[in-house]
C-alpha cells in the first residue's frame, strides 16, 4: 500500500493580486457566474485610487498589455479585485442567487452534435470521453431543448460581487501555482471533469485517449497543460513541474470513498453488542468502484513532477442506496444512513490526519507561508429530477418530490452528515463542505439524454461548481 510520499521539493511564489492575466479563448466573452461584473466597467465606479494602482499595475506589466494588444483579447481587470474583496463569497451566498436568460448565441437551434460547443460558449473539449453524451446532443429527438439548455446564467446571491468571472486562463494559472484539482467522486464527478476539459480547453489536454478503444471506469483520467498554452509564459513552475506529466487535473472513479472491507468493518463495529448479524456481508453484487482513502491520498499528496495538487474535491451519496448496501442492520435506508454517518467520521479522521502530515512535511522542506495548505472541499450531492426531460426551463424554487426514485429524496440528509463534521473546523481545518446544490437542484432541463442524474456539460451548472470551487480555494479560503 503506498505511503504519504517524502515532500515535495518545489519553490513557490505566490503572486497575490497585482498580475494581470490575458484571457484567451472563447469564454472570455462571458461569465457563467456574474455576467455583468466584468473587467473595466466593474472598476471605473469604484474609487480614484483604484485608477491609479491599475496605472501603475499595467506600466509594470507592459508586456502582458502589448500581448493583449497584439492578439486583440482585451486585459481583464478582475484580479485588481483583490484588495477589496471581503471574502464574503461563502457557498451559502453563492448559492442564493437565481438563473437569468442569457443566450450565448443568436442560432434558435440545433443543426448538429458539436453545436453544442457554440452554445456552450465553449471552444471544444480536451476529453474525448462519451463526447455527445457529455455534451447531451447525442440524440436527435432532444435537440429541441437546445439552444434554451445552455443559454442560462447563474447570477449569485449577496457577497458574490466581487467573485471573479470563469476565466480558463487565471484558472490554469492558479492550478500550476496554487496546486492541481483531484477530483474524487462517482460518474456525476466524471460529469465535472469532462466539463473542465471543456472549460480549459484549448490550454489542456485530456489523457486518456478513449478513441484508441477500449475502457475501464477505474481508469483515471487528467488533464495536463498543453506545451503550446499561450499561459506558458506567465506561469510561475514551481520547481520539478514537467508540462508533459504533471497533472493539473485528475479523475479516480471513487463511488463510496471507502473499501468495501472498510465498510464492512465499521457495518460490524457499530452494531450494538446483543447484535449478531446473520449476513455481514453488507453489499449485494451490484458494481461499484472504490478505494481505500491511503490510496488516494497518497496519490493527492505525491511530490513532483508526479503530483502536485492542492485541491480535493470530493462528492459522495449517488451509490449509498438499499440497492448496493442491500444488508445493513437495520435494514433500508436508516441503516445506510446510519453507516454513512459513522464512515464519514473515519473518513474525515483519516483524511485530516494525512492533509496536516502532508503540510508539516511540506513546509518543513520550504518553510510555512510557501505553499498553502492542502485541502479538501466535499461538494454536496446532488438529486437528480423526475422525469427531467419534460422541462425546457430552470424553475425559480426546488420543487417537491412525486416519487421515491433512487435514494434521491434521501440526499440532503448525506449532505447533512458532512455540513455537521466539518462545522468542528478545530479538528477538521482543512475539509470544507460547498452546499452549493442549489443552482443544479433549479435545472431539471441541464440532464443528460439518457437519464435525469447525469449533467450536461455546457448548461452551466458543472460549470457553476468549477467557477464558485476556483473561487473559494483562491480566493475565500487564505
Ligand atoms: C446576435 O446578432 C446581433 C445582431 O446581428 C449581433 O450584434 C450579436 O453579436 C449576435 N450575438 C451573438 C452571440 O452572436
Ligand atoms: C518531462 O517528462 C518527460 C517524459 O517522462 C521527459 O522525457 C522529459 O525529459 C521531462 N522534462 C523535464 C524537464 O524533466
Amino acid at each position: 500500500m503506498p505511503k504519504v510520499r517524502t515532500p515535495c521539493t518545489c519553490a513557490k511564489i505566490y503572486l497575490i493580486s497585482t498580475t494581470t492575466t490575458p484571457s484567451l479563448g472563447p469564454l472570455h466573452s462571458l461569465s457563467f457566474g456574474w455576467p455583468f461584473h466584468n473587467t473595466m466597467s466593474a472598476i471605473h465606479f469604484r474609487a480614484p485610487t483604484v485608477r491609479k494602482l491599475i496605472g501603475v499595475a499595467v506600466l509594470a506589466t507592459g508586456v502582458l498589455a502589448l500581448y493583449s494588444y497584439s492578439t486583440g483579447t482585451p486585459l481583464r481587470f478582475t484580479s485588481f479585485q483583490t484588495p477589496w474583496s471581503q471574502k464574503t463569497c461563502t457557498p451559502q451566498a453563492y448559492s442564493d442567487g437565481t438563473w437569468v436568460y442569457h443566450p450565448r448565441t443568436n442560432a434558435t437551434k440545433m443543426t448538429d452534435p458539436k453545436d453544442a460547443h457554440a452554445f456552450s460558449g465553449f471552444e471544444a473539449c480536451a476529453s474525448s470521453r462519451e463526447y455527445f453524451w457529455h455534451l447531451a446532443s447525442d440524440r436527435e429527438d432532444q435537440w429541441d431543448r437546445f439552444p434554451k439548455a445552455q443559454s442560462w446564467q447563474w447570477v449569485p446571491g449577496r457577497g458574490c460581487e466581487d467573485m471573479r468571472s470563469l476565466d480558463p486562463a487565471a484558472m490554469v494559472k492558479d492550478m500550476v501555482e496554487d496546486g492541481g484539482w483531484y477530483l474524487v467522486g462517482d460518474s456525476v464527478s466524471e460529469n465535472h471533469f469532462f466539463s473542465l476539459s471543456c472549460i480549459l480547453y484549448p490550454h489542456v489536454r485530456a489523457e486518456p485517449d478513449w478513441t484508441l478503444g477500449g475502457f475501464d471506469r477505474a481508469w483515471p483520467q487528467y488533464l495536463y497543460l498543453k506545451p503550446d498554452s499561450p499561459m506558458i509564459p506567465y506561469i510561475k513552475f514551481p520547481e520539478g513541474f514537467n508540462i508533459s506529466t504533471t497533472p493539473l487535473v485528475k479523475f479516480r472513479r471513487i463511488d463510496i470513498l471507502l473499501s468495501q472491507e472498510q465498510l464492512i468493518g465499521i457495518h460490524n463495529s457499530i452494531q450494538p453488542s446483543d447484535t449478531v448479524l446473520e449476513d455481514a456481508s453488507l453489499f449485494s453484487d451490484e458494481a461499484v468502484w472504490t478505494m481505500p482513502p491511503s490510496e488516494y491520498l497518497a496519490e493527492f499528496n505525491a511530490p513532483l513532477p508526479e503530483g502536485n495538487y492542492g485541491t480535493m474535491i470530493v462528492s459522495t451519496a449517488g451509490h449509498w442506496t438499499t440497492n448496493l448496501f442491500a444488508k445493513t442492520s437495520p435494514p433500508g435506508i436508516e441503516g445506510v444512513i446510519n453507516l454513512f454517518r459513522e464512515a464519514m467520521k473515519h473518513w474525515m479522521d483519516e483524511v485530516q490526519m494525512a492533509l496536516w502530515q502532508s503540510h508539516k512535511l511540506r513546509s518543513a522542506k520550504m518553510g510555512a507561508s510557501q505553499r498553502k495548505r492542502p485541502r479538501v472541499v466535499v461538494r454536496a450531492y446532488l438529486p437528480g429530477h423526475e422525469n427531467c426531460h419534460d422541462h425546457r426551463d430552470p424553475w425559480k424554487k426546488i420543487q417537491p418530490w412525486n416519487n421515491r426514485w433512487f435514494n434521491w429524496a434521501d440526499i440532503w440528509e448525506f449532505n447533512d452528515v458532512f455540513d455537521k463534521l466539518t462545522s468542528d473546523n478545530k479538528k477538521y481545518p482543512d475539509i470544507h463542505y460547498l452546499g452549493i446544490d442549489r443552482p443544479a437542484r433549479l435545472r431539471p432541463d441541464a440532464h443528460a439524454s439518457g437519464d435525469c442524474l447525469h449533467i450536461m456539460s455546457g448548461a452551466g451548472v458543472l460549470e457553476g461548481w468549477s467557477h464558485y470551487i476556483w473561487q473559494y480555494v483562491t480566493r475565500e479560503l487564505s
